[in-house]
């Protein structure tokens, strides 16, 4: 069976539409999967992913490299924290934040921990974190990590807003009750409107050109006009973002201008 076949076919049971994912690396990563399992034929592969659901379960976690840190590039969380979040904090309402392809959680706690910080009055949830993994989703909504997950946060954060059991790290009620976790697929599913900030890093990464454009003009329209910002990874520049009605306002963040 040919690499294209397959695709088409786990597309079809899976419901992901791969021929918008990176088509090298993504053939690349399947084939060092099934390598793994002793497999170099696609159909026998397709017919076991079909079979069993763990095996269903491991090529997905695969494909969707759902790898992150808390404060992953800390320098823009500086920013985040310095500049984007109070000018954010200015406006009328609580703010409305998504973390689109949030993995594990440590996207969305890490902004939770920040807003307790500087709006410690508002007690209600506020991120929407978003994954298409809905294992990930498990796992970001016990709040559980281990030592090395929490490398980057800060001592006096962890003491705040963890409580250390054993080698494992929980985190706090205060902090998980600002987070509202929910299965999502950014190539299917509608976008909500009017966010005052979206984090999508590390995501677009996967995706083709053609596909990452189309995202990004999404993303806009889901921001709320005129001063809706779009925080993205680090590798993740948006060109001529002006053409879409974003300006760059520092490294790595994007304003709605209209
Ligand atoms: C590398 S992680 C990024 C996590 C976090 N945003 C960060 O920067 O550390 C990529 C995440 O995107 C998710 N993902 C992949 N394809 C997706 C899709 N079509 N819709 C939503 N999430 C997707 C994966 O499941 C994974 O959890």
């Amino acid at each position: 069976m040919e690499f294209e076949m397959f695709l088409q076919a786990i597309g079809e049971y899976t419901g992901i539409d791969l021929a918008k994912y990176k088509r090298t690396q993504m053939e690349r990563r399947i084939r060092s999967l099934m390598r793994s399992q002793g497999l170099t034929d696609y159909r026998e592969y397709l017919l076991i992913i079909k079979k069993d659901a763990g095996s269903l379960n491991r090529f997905l976690e695969h494909l969707t490299i759902n790898v992150s840190e808390f404060f992953r590039n800390p320098p823009q969380w500086e920013i985040l924290k310095e500049t984007i979040l109070p000018e954010i904090l200015k406006r009328d309402n609580p703010p409305k934040i998504w973390s689109a392809g949030c993995a594990a959680g440590e996207e969305p706690y890490s902004l939770a921990m920040l807003m307790r910080r500087l709006a410690p009055e508002i007690n209600k949830p506020l991120i929407l974190a978003t994954d298409i993994d809905e294992h990930i989703l498990i796992k970001a909504g016990s709040g559980v990590y281990k030592e090395r997950s929490v490398a980057n946060v800060p001592s006096n954060l962890i003491k705040k807003y963890f409580v250390q059991k054993g080698d494992s790290y929980h985190i706090k009620e205060e902090i998980k009750k600002m987070v509202i976790f929910k299965e999502h697929d950014l190539l299917k599913d509608p976008f909500h409107r009017n966010f005052d900030l979206i984090l999508c890093r590390n995501v677009l990464i996967y995706f083709t050109r053609e596909t990452r454009k189309e995202l990004y003009k999404r993303f806009h329209d889901a921001l709320r006009p005129q001063g809706g910002i779009l925080f993205t990874g680090s590798t993740e520049q948006i060109f001529k973002a002006s053409k879409i009605g974003m300006e760059a306002v520092a490294s790595f963040f994007y304003k709605r201008v209209f």
